[in-house]
């Protein structure tokens, strides 16, 4: 899925999320657990600031369960609600509902208290695109009701999905974009797989990679590629995945192309186990 960079198209996106928002009780936010606050929107807090909201962490099984436990406490300490979950297994959806239920527990007790009979809590899916959104919608109503993706153009009537007899969703989920200008966010976004390889220079996301690798999880990329040591400089680590790896040119030269796709596309399919590419203390916002 390409994702669409216009000023024009955000604008867009932000007042079709803002009309889907006065329809629901509640907000579950997406985000990709290795990378929480990278794959947010920044102006999220501003833009869904009526209504409550749930941060799902999703892709949980991709990420690093310690660190994923460290960002649950960071949202915690800012009152937000976080929940590991995995979209595509099921791991964590059953908790969705009761923590909907506890964060709207005031509303629906004074709409007791009105007489006004109980009604399923009403919610919306928001998130950047590929972090999960049609997957999790699709899980919780448990069919395939939506296609993965978006498709731009196509308008139609909002309608509701039900996830059991407590729950309904909007069917169309929320799409909000990356602070995409930030090079850092980028790369992060990029060595998951949330943008397409052609956007970012292919061997840029793989330095970015590696070098965190080798700074996070050292004893990971010594396994995976064999390696005695790590090189302290990039280039030579490069040359011994490639040469490892037989990612070569004729005349005995490595080829750095191949070697960077080979390393991301390991990443990303988790050959190096689950890895978390951002931590609370390191993000910009702190
Ligand atoms: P979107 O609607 O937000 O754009 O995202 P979508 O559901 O299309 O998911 C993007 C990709 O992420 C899909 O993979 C999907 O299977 C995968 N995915 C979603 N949630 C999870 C999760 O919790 N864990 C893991 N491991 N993967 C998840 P894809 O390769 O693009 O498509 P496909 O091969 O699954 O069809």
């Amino acid at each position: 899925m390409t994702i669409q960079w216009f000023p024009g198209h955000m604008a867009k996106a932000r007042r079709q999320v803002t009309e889907k928002i006065k329809l629901i009780d509640i907000v579950l936010e997406l985000v990709d657990a290795r990378i929480p606050i990278s794959s947010r929107n920044p102006m999220i807090d501003e833009i869904v600031s009526s209504k409550p909201r749930i941060v799902l962490l999703n892709k949980a099984d991709m990420a690093d369960r310690g660190i994923t436990k460290e960002w649950m406490a960071y949202f915690k300490d800012r009152g937000i609600t976080a929940l590991p979950i995995d979209s595509q297994s099921g791991t964590g959806i059953k908790d969705i509902l009761p923590a909907c239920k506890t964060a709207l527990k005031e509303k629906f007790d004074k709409m007791a208290s009105k007489g006004i009979r109980p009604r399923a809590v009403r919610a919306l899916i928001i998130g950047i695109p590929n972090v999960g959104k049609s997957t999790l919608i699709n899980r919780l109503a448990k069919k395939n009701i939506t296609q993965t993706g978006d498709r731009p153009g196509v308008t139609k009537a909002q309608q509701w999905v039900k996830v059991g007899k407590e729950m309904e969703l909007l069917d169309t989920p929320g799409i909000l974009w990356p602070k995409f200008e930030d090079e850092l966010v980028g790369l992060k976004l990029a060595a998951t797989g949330a943008i397409k390889d052609t956007i970012l220079n292919l061997q840029d996301v793989a330095v970015f990679a590696l070098r965190f690798l080798k700074e996070h999880y050292p004893d990971r990329l010594m396994e995976r590629y064999n390696l005695e040591e790590i090189p302290e400089d990039i280039v030579p680590l490069f040359d011994e995945i490639g040469k490892k790896r037989g990612c070569m040119v004729s005349g005995g030269y490595i080829d750095y192309d191949k070697t960077a796709e080979l390393v991301l596309r390991e990443i990303r399919s988790v050959k190096l186990g689950p890895l978390s590419l951002e931590r609370p203390e390191k993000t910009s916002e702190e």
